[in-house]
């Protein structure tokens, strides 16, 4: 065993080719822009590794909170590669567009948009076909090689990470245990909450007429998604267009698991769902960060895939999001002094007993 045999080395370090020099018009910074570039691809594959065994643990029927305590463990690495990911855009960003321009039009039509690690990366959490942009009339992964299409469109076709974190919401127990229903309880306790925020509205001293009726306004559209958390049809209607993603009892759970979160059984689902949040969060900097940086070197100008450029990433940033159910959601939160108590059998039935600890 020698280090340099280990890693491949030889094969690592000899796979920087420069179209400049190729084309005897070097251009300094090309090195920096392929390594920067492999060094993405690599850490895609870690984290589509880290998702393997996420997904793999994920699809069992039942999981103890051992595993999912593993599958948190897994996402935290997730998040910090992709933490990693948006800090590296400032090592780009040492080179300007004047030393970009040198080699930028040799590169064309090869873009990022071609990456198909990062597309399956997408369709692995969960962003489906229908919900990506249109880009030029075309797939998405029309630009793909046909041996990446397959690729992508297995991914498309398997369970997504938010298809299973669904799944394991839907089975959360305590929700509907015995005589205890929290949807029940909830709803009576919202009554007040909403009552109470639309009395700041009302009374609020520094706010114009205008603003009034829109805030007005947005809280009347909050509590109609909100009610049909608790109305099949009408959630249906709303899931159909694109409000809700995930199913009613999936979110129902995670409103549970996020108002009773201190309940000793709540924490590590809670932390899980934090950690998807941070997981969506994390990617959207990303996304927002790399239209910004394509913004600086290249102003206004279209890809060299074809595309609008920052217009268009921009807007990707915005729309392509997995997890927005979650921060949904967060509207609801009702601050602890008014969340409806747990009955002491739902108490009881979420804490912890350590065998022996009676002796
Ligand atoms: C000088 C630096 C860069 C510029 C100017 C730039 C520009 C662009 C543009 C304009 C697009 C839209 C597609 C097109 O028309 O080509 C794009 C897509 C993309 N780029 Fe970059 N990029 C840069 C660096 C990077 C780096 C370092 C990565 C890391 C892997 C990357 C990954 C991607 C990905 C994944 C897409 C597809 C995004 C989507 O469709 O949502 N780019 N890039």
């Amino acid at each position: 065993m020698n280090y340099s045999s280990y890693l491949q080395l030889e094969r690592l370090l000899s796979a920087q080719t420069l179209e400049s020099e190729r084309l005897n018009t070097p251009a300094h910074d090309e090195m920096l822009f392929i390594i920067i570039h492999q060094t993405y691809e690599l850490w895609f594959k870690q984290v589509l590794f880290e998702l393997d065994a996420v997904q793999t643990a994920l699809a069992e029927d039942e999981l103890d909170d051992r595993e999912i305590a593993d599958v948190a463990r897994a996402l935290e690495r997730v998040l910090l590669i992709f933490k990693t990911l948006i800090g590296q855009v400032d090592i780009l960003e040492t080179m300007t567009p004047l030393d970009f321009l040198e080699f930028r039009d040799m590169l064309t039509p090869a873009s990022g948009f071609q990456s198909v690690q990062f597309r399956l990366l997408e369709s692995r959490l969960g962003l489906t076909r229908a919900e990506r942009l249109s880009y030029d009339g075309r797939d998405y992964d029309s630009r793909l090689t046909e041996e990446d299409r397959a690729r992508v469109r297995e991914a498309e076709a398997a369970p997504s990470l938010l298809d299973q974190i669904q799944a394991w919401l839907e089975r959360t127990p305590f929700v509907a245990m015995g005589d205890y229903d929290f949807r029940t309880a909830y709803e009576s306790a919202l009554d007040e909450a909403l009552a109470a925020d639309a009395s700041i509205i009302e009374t609020h001293p520094h706010m114009s007429e205008e603003e009034r009726k829109t805030q007005l306004e947005g809280l009347k559209r909050s509590t109609q998604l909100l009610r049909a958390l608790f109305d099949a049809d009408r959630f249906e209607e709303l899931r159909a267009d694109g409000e809700w993603r995930m199913s009613r009892e999936a979110l129902q759970a995670a409103l549970f698991i996020m108002l009773y979160r201190d309940e000793p059984a709540a924490q590590t689902p809670f932390r899980l769902l934090s950690q998807l949040m941070d997981l969506d969060e994390a990617m959207s900097v990303w996304r927002h960060r790399h239209a910004l940086m394509a913004m600086r070197m290249i102003g206004r100008r279209v890809g060299t895939g074809g595309s609008s450029g920052h217009e268009y990433l921009s807007r990707a940033a915005e729309r392509h999001r997995v997890f927005t159910d979650l921060f949904s959601l967060v509207t609801f939160l009702l601050p602890g002094s008014k969340r409806p108590p747990l009955p002491e059998s739902i108490k009881t039935a979420m804490a912890y007993r350590y065998a022996g600890a009676a002796e």
